[in-house]
């Protein structure tokens, strides 16, 4: 019998995996009919001008997904028992599937499918500004191997569910003390949700607090992490404009008629900008909020890096009324694919927020609570941020001298007594993308400010990460820049 098979040996398609998707085409539309005996390997093989091996390992895929059976002396045949509602379907006549009816989306699946979702997508280049990664090759990672395999090779109760959603006890009895020690935060342990990083505890608290339409103030410029999970889940956005001094509480307090339920911040080191929210305007938003109803979200993302101040203790260690849910994450401390973070929630919120969690993902790694059980208590993590204070305050220091020697009047630097980035505005008659464009063209990876804007996106405004980079390569970096962009 010969078979007509359709091959193109240009195709990017290997050529077993063509004679598989033909012969099964043919035995799905009927072509090859139940029951009917199809060529041995070697004729199929012979008659396609192909190797043998080619057409087994077609057949051997055919017969382990049942479209094939072989009876020993009598060869190879299309299955008996092929169930009729399978073959000749309409679906089947394109393998790709292509013609599947149109899927009715949540709401939330529709607000997603309308909503471009910036994450970031980096070029490949030699040296890259990006924003959000701490600097790894420094991460003690001898010692993070000792503590992990202490507790692979300790009891095996790790490797089981553990009986508490909500995280590892001794983890949140650490991270309260943690907390109290080094941000003033002020909380019992049964207060703390381990959640897989700051993004998880924003879905959480969105899911359990928002329903589409409520309002959610949030600051301009932003966190698009935040913006668009509040989006996701139907929220209006009241954007609120941002100065030297973080939030402009003014501009909050024009919202007051609005519906607003949520308010989102980041008073110690404001995303992107980098201004740190001042102590009078701390309180003011907390009396503000107390009277209005509204609860607060701190994200505390990266305040362990602080260059030269004081720091100013935590909204949620200010606040008398349970007006403030905290976030907090070990993704900048320490790396950010642990994806662990924490929830600090008052105790009302404590059960909901658990079950929220339980039902999202079960419960975080426990095998890496545990281990940050250790970080933490044998006084690891303060003596690696001390270290890392030092290393990114150099980093920072190059960085603005660069920046200052190269442009000299025609940058502004924000938002460099705290963090791993800063937040530049360059006097240029370019756009945004031709800097882009000429910085990849010489090596360059740049972050543009204007996604983190909702409204009113203003041009020549950059991010830098410099954490991830060498003194060298931060020189290197700008010194290409400045060349590529010199008008
Ligand atoms: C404002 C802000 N919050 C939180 C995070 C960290 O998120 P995660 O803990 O999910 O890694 C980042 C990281 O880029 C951030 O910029």
């Amino acid at each position: 019998m010969d078979l007509a098979i359709r091959l193109d040996s240009d195709a990017p398609v290997p050529l077993h995996r063509q004679v598989y998707e033909e012969l099964r085409r043919a035995i799905l539309t009927g072509r090859l009919s139940k029951g009917k005996r199809i060529p041995s390997t070697r004729a199929l093989a012979k008659s396609l001008g192909i190797s043998r091996t080619t057409v087994t390992v077609a057949y051997e895929q055919l017969l382990s997904e049942g479209y094939l059976e072989t009876t020993v002396g009598s060869g190879t045949f299309v299955c008996c028992q092929l169930p009729d509602e399978l073959l000749n379907s309409a679906a089947i006549n394109s393998f790709h599937k292509e013609s599947h009816p149109p899927v009715q989306l949540s709401n939330y699946g529709a607000i997603l499918a309308n909503t471009e979702i910036p994450y970031y997508q980096e070029p490949n280049l030699p040296i890259s500004f990006r924003y959000g990664q701490p600097s790894i090759d420094q991460f003690p990672l001898k010692l993070w191997r000792k503590l992990l395999s202490r507790h692979c090779s300790a009891n095996l109760d790790w490797l089981n569910y553990p009986t508490d959603a909500g995280g590892y006890q001794p983890l949140r009895e650490a991270i309260a003390c943690y907390l109290s020690r080094s941000r003033a935060v002020q909380c019992e342990p049964d207060q703390i949700i381990i959640t897989s990083g700051s993004q998880q505890a924003l879905d959480l608290v969105t899911r359990l607090l928002i329903a589409p339409g409520d309002g959610i103030a949030l600051e301009e410029p932003g966190y698009p992490g935040a913006r668009y999970t509040f989006l996701t889940q139907g929220a209006k956005l009241y954007p609120v404009a941002v100065d030297e001094s973080g939030l402009v509480i003014e501009k909050l307090t024009n919202y007051s008629k609005k519906s607003l339920k949520l308010i989102y911040v980041t008073p110690s080191h404001q995303f992107p900008t980098g201004a740190v929210l001042s102590l009078p305007r701390r309180l003011e938003l907390l009396v503000w909020a107390k009277k209005m109803g509204i609860m607060i979200i701190e994200d505390d993302y990266d305040s362990e890096y602080r260059y030269g101040e004081r720091p100013i203790p935590g909204l949620q260690g200010l606040d008398h009324s349970n007006s403030v849910l905290y976030i907090g994450t070990f993704s900048k401390m320490l790396f950010p694919s642990l994806r662990i973070g924490y929830l600090v929630v008052p105790q009302h919120l404590v059960s909901l927020l658990t079950r929220a969690k339980w039902l999202t993902d079960r419960h975080s790694p426990l095998l890496e609570q545990k281990v940050l059980v250790d970080f933490l208590n044998e006084g690891h993590l303060e003596s690696y941020i001390r270290r890392m204070r030092t290393h990114y305050n150099q980093l920072r220091q190059i960085l603005v001298q660069t920046l200052k020697t190269y442009f000299d009047q025609r940058v502004t630097i924000l938002g460099e007594k705290a963090g791993i980035h800063l937040m530049v505005r360059l006097k240029t008659k370019l756009s945004d993308e031709e800097i882009i464009h000429r910085a990849a063209e010489v090596g360059v990876s740049m972050v543009t400010a204007q996604p983190y804007y909702l409204k009113n996106k203003p041009k020549g405004e950059f991010i830098f990460g410099y954490a991830q980079l060498s003194s060298a390569q931060i020189q290197e970096g700008i010194g290409k820049l400045a060349l590529a962009i010199v008008e």
